[in-house]
């Protein structure tokens, strides 16, 4: 089973695929966790030039857009399929969404054409089900910065792009959905982090494969 988290900058994804992955892995289940760009030697190094803020600034959207894809294509042969072939389970922090999202409905790249080109990157694999941890662009975006003031997180590149582009980002989520509303699962992450995961938890619970381990009540 293949399940990715999608949403904007500061939505708490990697926090709730983090408690995810423990309540799952608590079950029995076996879970791998994963992120996007990045999660390969090759994509950790394609991670750190798209997200550099300060050499690479002047990156185009269409080299933006190919990076993420070759990230993604190394990730899909070999981490993603192999493990999806054993049977286990896949939690990717974002995946193919981001870049329609990002790339397309933000920077106004042609979604058509990304589609095709994200179809050559990833052999066609799509996620199961994907959860949208739905913030306002603005929330997420003042979380994210008290996250660095306190915490020394990074500000990256795309997090430092206007509040437009983060508009347009958000607003490319929903038409997203709202394309294929059987496989994305809404969650408010305006709520606190726990009642995030927990409703999660709850929503993935019915789609998931037969435990490993029988929890004592069934
Ligand atoms: P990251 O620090 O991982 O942010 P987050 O915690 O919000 O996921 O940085 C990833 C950034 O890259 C984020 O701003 C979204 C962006 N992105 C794209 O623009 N296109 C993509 O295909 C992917 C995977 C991410």
């Amino acid at each position: 089973m293949f399940i990715s988290l999608e949403g904007t900058d500061g939505s708490g994804k990697s926090t709730a695929a983090r408690a995810l992955l423990a309540a799952l892995r608590d079950e029995g289940h076996d879970v791998l966790l994963t992120r996007e760009p990045g999660g390969t030697t090759i994509g950790d190094q394609i991670r750190t030039i798209l997200l550099d803020k300060t050499e690479n600034s002047a990156m185009h959207p269409r080299t933006e857009l190919l990076l993420f894809c070759a990230s993604r294509a190394q990730l899909v042969a070999q981490v993603l399929r192999p493990w999806l072939a054993r049977g286990g389970i896949v939690l990717c922090d974002r995946y193919a969404d981001s870049t329609l999202a990002y790339q397309g409905y933000g920077h106004g790249l042609d979604t058509a054409l990304l589609r095709q080109i994200l179809h050559f990157a990833t052999g066609g694999l799509q996620p199961d089900v994907t959860f949208y941890l739905d913030v306002q662009p603005e929330i997420g975006l003042l979380r994210r910065r008290q996250a660095q003031l306190f915490q020394a997180e990074d500000w990256n590149r795309l997090d430092a792009m206007e509040i437009a582009f983060h508009q347009r980002v958000y607003a490319g989520y929903e038409s997203l959905m709202q394309a294929e509303p059987a496989r994305w699962q809404r969650i408010d992450a305006t709520r606190p982090a726990e009642e995030v995961s927990a409703r999660l938890l709850a929503l993935l619970r019915p789609r998931l494969p037969r435990k490993a381990v029988e929890s004592p009540e069934t």
